[in-house]
């Protein structure tokens, strides 16, 4: 190093929403965050060279921080639209998800088009609240947290609930004594992508450290953890 600064390493602080299980959640024990994102997000910077600080907020903060700025940095399952792009940047995508509709066992709800007038909940800046309002007549709450959804699913306050596919079948899974159910076709592919403000120098370091995680075997690891073979 020349003592200018200039071999630095640099932190930079990634926003991300902390209650979206298996991707990015809080380990009770340590107070740690945790998940396929994280790990992703740490790989990505040790590759690249510099280092994360992550920082937890609601989703809409996650995808308003990034309209304004306010972070250089978000990773949380964020789905890259057309809509979103005109005023975010994305990286290539990491993973390929989707929305599905949840709903009791004992539901006669079958598929999407059963929802009209129906209490629907969804997390509020999503795509599945976005999705209910573009596409159908349900009656709609938005909720900072989407577990809070799910309970109000399981309790009879809501009919059904729309979400993404990997954290509806992972609640699912996790809560049997909650007794619900995914239901028809996975309703939009989305695939996932780490966020920028407009502009932003980081696209093109994260996108070939991506790729070298890729090629390299790291990102099959970190998915195998996660989400098994
Ligand atoms: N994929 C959906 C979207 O981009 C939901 C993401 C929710 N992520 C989270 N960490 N809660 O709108």
């Amino acid at each position: 190093g020349s003592g200018s600064g200039e071999d630095e390493v640099k932190t930079y602080t990634v926003a991300t929403e902390p209650n979206f299980h298996p991707f990015e959640f809080m380990d009770p024990e340590t107070g740690e965050m945790k998940g396929f994102d994280m790990d992703l997000i740490h790989a990505i910077a040790d590759e690249a060279g510099f280092n994360v600080e992550i920082e937890t907020m609601e989703f809409d903060g996650v995808l308003g921080g990034m309209r304004s700025n306010k972070y250089p940095m978000a990773i949380s399952g964020i789905s890259i639209t057309d809509e979103r792009k005109k005023e975010i940047d994305f990286s290539d995508k990491y993973l390929d998800s989707g929305l599905i509709l949840v709903v009791r066992e004992d539901s006669d709800i079958q598929s999407i088009e059963d929802i009209d007038g129906l209490k629907v909940g969804a997390q509020a800046g999503s795509t599945g609240e976005l999705y209910l309002h573009d596409h159908t007549d349900a009656e709609i709450s938005a909720f900072p947290e989407i577990v809070t959804a799910y309970m109000d699913l399981a309790s009879g306050r809501l009919d059904a609930v729309l979400y993404d596919l990997p954290n509806a079948q992972y609640y699912i899974n996790e809560n049997p004594d909650q007794g619900l159910k995914t239901v028809g076709e996975l309703l939009q592919g989305e695939p996932y992508g780490i966020a920028f403000p407009k502009g932003s120098e980081l696209v093109e370091p994260v996108n070939e450290a991506l790729a070298t995680l890729k090629e390299n075997g790291t990102y099959d690891e970190i998915y195998k953890k996660w989400f098994g073979e």
